[in-house]
């Protein structure tokens, strides 16, 4: 089974908004690769019909990607089926079961809130058709360690851990997977990539917009739960990580788990929490919500590598640009021979994950004339887009092929909820922040790495 490629895809959650909006655009692409001749097919309780799903995909590919190509796409039509039900229905499973004749490898895609996750692998067991199956889950999974741990029940139950894959997309980002590579491929980090040279790490996740008509989701989340918990930490564990032994999928997760083993958990003092100004009146908020959407958090690792260097995470919506960045920032020399090197002049790694993406590394150089003086540059490498693929493409393909080294282990799933568990739920009012501001500033006073915040150029 593990090696066992799946011969169908069926997607739960297939009317929704994920399935538009990312999933149909990742699967066309791979289609126009060759990587995907498998049948598709689509549940949803939506009382549509195939023609009915072909036009839903047929709009989300072309919203997703300016333009379709109609050939490309008549393959990707002809591989898609429909079936509608109630996922608290058997017979929603038993019409699935025949729609997905002859195949006997599925992979069960669950695009739908984690409250549908029971019912769906109840179902799909039921009706015979989880024996030989995988499972794809979607994010969020669960909103604290309790409900994690209820749902990694729930799914072994059912499921074999080898056989579930728990998504975080970010992990399938190109830009991530270089954070990886740049690591362990380059032998120069290694000496210095440690509490001796490093000082501080920061991670931001810039969005410059709000919250997209998701007032109802959102509301229920915020920002620690939405990004911090999931794709930020997951940043900091291949910026922590030690080499893994070999690069099997098992070896790598094992390294990671190591570190969130080691990361601290969060005290109130650690987060600093804003809210932008209009927040309240978005439909599906609550009257005087607290929930976050913006986070400034810090974070320790309790490793010989790292004790004692911060790392901080900081996210938000309505912020002045999009974009992700992360600032590994050196220790300054011990002595300026020539001038005097400042905190903040001091060597520094960026590396963009988004909106493009590329390495940069912040060193001195003399700047011209006759004094013995130097000027801050910053050498950087932009990385070449070609045969970049979106995030779920590379996913689902993964997933389809039993290969879990960008998923979320069920260790990992925890322990990460672990991390954050005393700073949910905060139910004080955030920090107001005007939009397209960098936050609640004047909360973060004195909080944040010793040299300051790097705010990433849009
Ligand atoms: C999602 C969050 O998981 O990630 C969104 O729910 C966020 O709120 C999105 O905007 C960001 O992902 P990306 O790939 O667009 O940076």
């Amino acid at each position: 089974m593990a090696t066992v490629r799946s011969d169908s895809l069926v997607l739960f959650g297939a009317s929704g908004d994920l399935a538009h909006k990312k999933i149909f655009p990742a699967l066309y692409d791979m289609v126009g690769r060759g990587t995907l001749t498998e049948p598709v097919i689509g549940v949803a309780l939506d009382d549509w019909d195939v023609e009915k799903l072909r036009a839903r995909a047929h709009d989300g590919i072309t919203v997703a990607n300016g333009s379709i190509d109609e050939g490309v796409f008549a393959k990707f039509a002809s591989l898609l089926r429909y079936v509608s039900g109630d996922y608290r229905d058997q017979a929603t499973f038993d019409k699935l079961r025949a729609a997905m004749e002859p195949s006997r490898y599925p992979l069960y895609y669950l695009a739908v809130p984690p409250s549908m996750f029971e019912p769906v692998v109840q179902g799909l067991e039921q009706s015979g058709g989880a024996a030989e199956a995988r499972l794809m889950v979607e994010k969020p999974f669960g909103r604290d360690l309790q409900s994690a741990r209820w749902l990694n029940r729930v799914l072994h139950i059912v499921f074999e851990e080898e056989s579930i894959f728990r998504i975080d997309h970010y992990l399938g980002k190109e830009a991530i997977q270089n954070l990886l590579y740049f690591r362990f491929a380059n032998s120069f980090l290694e000496p210095i990539w440690n509490r001796n040279f490093i000082q501080s790490v920061q991670i931001t996740m810039a969005e410059d917009f709000g919250i997209q008509g998701r007032g109802r989701f959102y509301d229920e989340v915020g920002a620690i739960r939405d990004v911090i918990e999931n794709h930020l930490l997951n940043v900091l564990l291949l910026l922590a990580m030690e080499p893994p032994v070999t690069r099997s999928a098992e070896d790598l997760i094992d390294e990671k788990v190591q570190v969130l083993k080691a990361v601290r958990t969060l005290t109130k003092g650690d987060v600093v929490r804003g809210q932008f100004k209009g927040y309240l009146d978005e439909p599906g908020v609550a009257p005087n919500s607290p929930v976050e959407t913006f986070a400034a958090v810090r974070f320790f690792v309790d490793t010989w590598r790292w004790k004692d260097v911060p790392f901080f995470i900081r996210a938000g919506k309505m912020l002045p640009v999009r974009a992700t960045e992360v600032v590994v920032q050196l220790k300054p020399p011990p002595l300026g021979v020539f001038d005097d090197i400042r905190p903040a002049d001091a060597n520094y790694f960026r590396f963009r994950i988004s909106p493009e993406m590329s390495i940069g590394i912040g060193a001195r150089r003399k700047a011209a004339g006759d004094a013995m003086v130097g000027e801050q540059v910053e050498l950087s490498a932009m990385n070449n887009a070609a045969g970049d693929r979106e995030p779920y493409e590379r996913l689902i393909g993964d997933a389809m092929n039993g290969n879990s080294q960008l998923f979320t282990r069920q260790d990992a799933s925890e322990i990460a909820w672990r991390i954050v568990g005393p700073v949910l739920n905060d139910t004080t009012q955030p920090h107001v922040y005007e939009p397209k501001t960098w936050g609640p500033t004047d909360a973060m006073t004195g909080f944040g790495p010793p040299n300051g915040w790097v705010e990433p150029e849009a």
